[in-house]
Parts: structure tokens; C-alpha cells; sequence
């Protein structure tokens, strides 16, 4: 029986990985890096330093830049990414979301948010379902990212759960990889590109039913 959901924010709430894309792309642009939406398939679930780094050494500049410079660079790809972020509302959310959190709730499962961004606070105050969630795991805590499993293991703690009496949602090879990691049960969403090592895929959480889930 499980008794809590821990979810992954971009690419399973709601679909910003195009602004992370437009925002890094621009940025990528201005130092004479080419990425293309393939390369962004592997900067998701990644956090923001780690992402510029990946970006840095798909262009070779990896030893080019102090510290200081890359957070500059990070800091710029950031406030563009937040311009693009003002116009969300909850239609942004994806398909089935806030019915999938309403039957949660009704069920009395406690749902956590496990997402390496920063934003996510910001994120889902416009979606209009913060209320929805019992924790939100602080990125800024984290020892490791994803895929490894700490950030996991910190939203089961924060529902007084045992990893294995959780099931996580993610979109990203990272993020199952680390749900998996921590010994969680795992729902693939929206995959693009094949998800190994889920426990289900699905395309959107209307094809899921909480009672259901909870018998995993
Ligand atoms: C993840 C995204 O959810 O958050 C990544 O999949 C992103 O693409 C990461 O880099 C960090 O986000 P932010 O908002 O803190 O820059
Ligand atoms: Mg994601």
C-alpha cells in the first residue's frame, strides 16, 4: 500500500521545459554556443549550474569562464526564463493535474513537490494549485541532484513516509532514475523519449486513478 506522491514540477505539473529551452537557447546564442531541442531533452530535471556546465562543455568553453562569470551567466538565463514564466495561469496546467491532486486530496494523500528548480514556488503560485501540496523539497538543500536519490528521500521524509510507501512521477530519465534509486515506485509522465526502469508510463495522469495507484 502506498500512502503519499512525490512530484517532479516541469514536465509533469506543467510544460515550461520550451522556456527553459528559449531562455537557455538565447543564452547559449549570445556565447557562441549551438543547442538544439535534442540537447534539451538532456538538461531536464538537471539544475540550473549543472545544466550551464552541460551547455559549457557541449560547446567546449568549459574552461573559459570563472565562477563568478558563470553565475552571471546562470543569473541572466534565469531573469529571461522568469520574463517568460509571467504569463502562466492554471490553463498551463498539464492535462488531468488539478483532477489527479483533487482525488488525492479527497483520499487524504499527502503529495509533495521533489523539483530541482528554484522557481517552483513562484511556478505554482500562477498555477493557482500551491494549496495542493503538503511540502515543496527546497533544491537549495541538496547535497546531489538528480539522478541522484536525496531529493526524493527528503520529500518522502517530509510526509513522514518511507521511500517505498511513496510513488514519484517524473518526466525525466534523471528523475526515475533517482526515484528508483531511493526505492520508490515510479510513474513515467510524458515521455518524449523512452523512460527505462519506470514502473508504468503514461502519457498524461488522467490514465491513472489515485485508489488504483495506492494498491501499488
Ligand atoms: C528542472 C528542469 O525541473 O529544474 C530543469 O527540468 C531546470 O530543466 C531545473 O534546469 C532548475 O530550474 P530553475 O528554475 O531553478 O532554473
Ligand atoms: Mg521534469
Amino acid at each position: 500500500m502506498k500512502k503519499g506522491f512525490v512530484f517532479d514540477l516541469d514536465g509533469v505539473i506543467t510544460d515550461t521545459a520550451k522556456f527553459h529551452y528559449l531562455a537557455w537557447k538565447d543564452l547559449a546564442d549570445s556565447i557562441g554556443i549551438s543547442i538544439d531541442i535534442k540537447f534539451n531533452e538532456r538538461l531536464k530535471g538537471i539544475s540550473r549550474m549543472d545544466s550551464l556546465e552541460r551547455i559549457l562543455v557541449h560547446g567546449g568553453k568549459e574552461n573559459e569562464y570563472s565562477l563568478d562569470e558563470k553565475e552571471a551567466l546562470a543569473t541572466k538565463k534565469n531573469t529571461h526564463y522568469v520574463e517568460l514564466l509571467q504569463d502562466l495561469t492554471p490553463a498551463d496546467l498539464l492535462p488531468g493535474v488539478k483532477e489527479f491532486l483533487d482525488e488525492a486530496k479527497a483520499n487524504h494523500v499527502p503529495c509533495v513537490i521533489a523539483s530541482a528548480s528554484k522557481n517552483a514556488p513562484f511556478i505554482l503560485e500562477k498555477l493557482e494549485v500551491a494549496d495542493e501540496f503538503d511540502a515543496i523539497v527546497d533544491p537549495a538543500t541538496l547535497s546531489k541532484g538528480k539522478p541522484d536519490p536525496e531529493i526524493f528521500i527528503k520529500a518522502a521524509q517530509a510526509i513522514d513516509l518511507k521511500p517505498e510507501e511513496a510513488v514519484g512521477f517524473e518526466d525525466a530519465q534523471a528523475g526515475v532514475d533517482g526515484i528508483k534509486a531511493s526505492g520508490m515506485f515510479a510513474v513515467g509522465v510524458m515521455a518524449n523519449e523512452a523512460l527505462h526502469g519506470a514502473d508504468i508510463v503514461v502519457k498524461k495522469l488522467t490514465e491513472l486513478s489515485v485508489p488504483e495507484l495506492l494498491q501499488k
